[in-house]
């Protein structure tokens, strides 16, 4: 594509505020070193940058290079993301620092296309890397810059489909400036989140609104266009918190669901809302509970939101005469509890109650 005179006065402007009025800060910029550009952006696919900051800097305090990372076990490293969510990033991190360290000796690949190869890193994570580390002039592309450049240019493709993820990345190559790919992709990062918000914008303060097409057409909130509305399922989980001789019963997940590897308490899932009282009258808590149990808690339902879907549940405590051990799980005393890696949804609770306790 050519640059005309409207994607000019785009990069050029965007730059100027760059230097003089962006003043967004964060541990990573200007960082030259491959592996921590690549660990902030793993965790910036997973939250918002004043989030990520303190996982940031506890991975970096506790694995200051990638061979401490490769070399950590699964546990620990679960553990210091908790809270993340979305534990699929967390394997594809310990999988690609260990990648690294067998078939590169520990080095950060430095080419886009081994950069791009690897678990975890998509186009976006590739170009941000190789371009923060090494000025490699690809451009990044997601749903923040969309936005941006749909509104600037009024262009109406729906950024989630096929044609429009083409469009506006053939676009965004053609405004990157190759003279400074990096401080450029930086720069439309800091200004899709601080300026070209996705609600209330500040077009009073954008530097490029003289030639914004959605800003003349007074119709900024129309834009960016997608075509699916995500539509959430709903799950409601109940946890039977098995306690006998200080300890409970627990498993980690491994089937092919959300939270794979983290720590859970015996599970029933239903597949409609129950009230706690009506659960624990329910045949599937009978079977595995039978009659010997003292109830110590029933909890207010929990709830939390993941990208497709909304979890419900509750969390009932008992103390029990023996064990109760069904089949894949197994105990753990409690004093050892708070330092398993457990879904948020779960932690929240054991934050609100004893269980966390020393
Ligand atoms: N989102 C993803 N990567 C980012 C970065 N480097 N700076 C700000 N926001 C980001």
């Amino acid at each position: 594509m050519r640059k005309g005179k409207k994607e000019v006065f785009f990069t050029a402007e965007l730059m100027h505020w760059n230097q003089h009025q962006n003043f967004r800060e964060m541990p990573w910029k200007a960082e030259k070193d491959p592996y921590k550009i690549w660990l902030s952006e793993i965790i910036l696919q997973q939250t918002r940058v004043e989030q990520g900051w303190n996982y940031y800097n506890a991975f970096i305090e506790a694995y200051p290079t990638i061979l401490h990372l490769a070399a950590a076990t699964d546990k620990e490293v679960y553990k210091l993301w908790e809270g993340l969510g979305y534990y699929s990033r967390c394997k594809n991190l310990l999988f690609t620092a260990r990648y690294i360290a067998t078939n590169y000796k520990g080095i950060f690949p430095s080419a886009y296309d081994a950069i791009l190869q690897l678990k975890g890193v998509g186009p976006y994570t590739a170009a941000a890397i190789a371009s923060f580390a090494f000025n490699i002039p690809k451009a990044v592309v997601d749903g923040n810059v969309m936005r941006v450049l749909s509104r600037y240019f009024g262009n109406k493709t729906a950024i989630d489909s096929t044609e429009g993820k083409k469009v506006f990345t053939a676009q965004a190559e053609t405004l990157l400036d190759t003279s400074s790919p990096g401080k450029y992709n930086q720069a439309i990062m800091d200004f899709g989140a601080t300026i070209c918000k996705p609600k209330s914008p500040l077009c009073e303060q954008c530097p490029i609104s003289a030639r914004c097409t959605a800003y003349h057409e007074n119709a900024v909130a129309d834009y960016p266009v997608k075509e699916k509305k995500l539509l959430k399922k709903n799950r409601w989980l109940y946890y039977i918190i098995a306690e006998h001789d200080d300890a409970v019963t627990v498993r980690m997940r491994n089937q092919k669901d959300i939270w794979q590897n983290l720590y859970e308490f015996i599970l029933i899932e239903n597949s409609s809302r129950l009230t706690p009282d009506a659960f624990i009258a329910s045949s599937s808590f009978k079977k595995i509970v039978g009659k010997q149990c003292r109830v110590i808690d029933i909890s207010p339902e929990y709830k939390q939101l993941l990208t497709h879907q909304v979890i419900h549940g509750f969390f009932v405590h008992i103390k029990t005469k023996n064990a109760i051990v069904p089949e894949g799980y197994h105990i753990e005393k409690l004093k050892i509890i708070a330092s398993l890696p457990f879904p948020k949804f779960i932690n929240n609770y054991l934050q609100k109650t004893m269980l966390l306790k020393p």
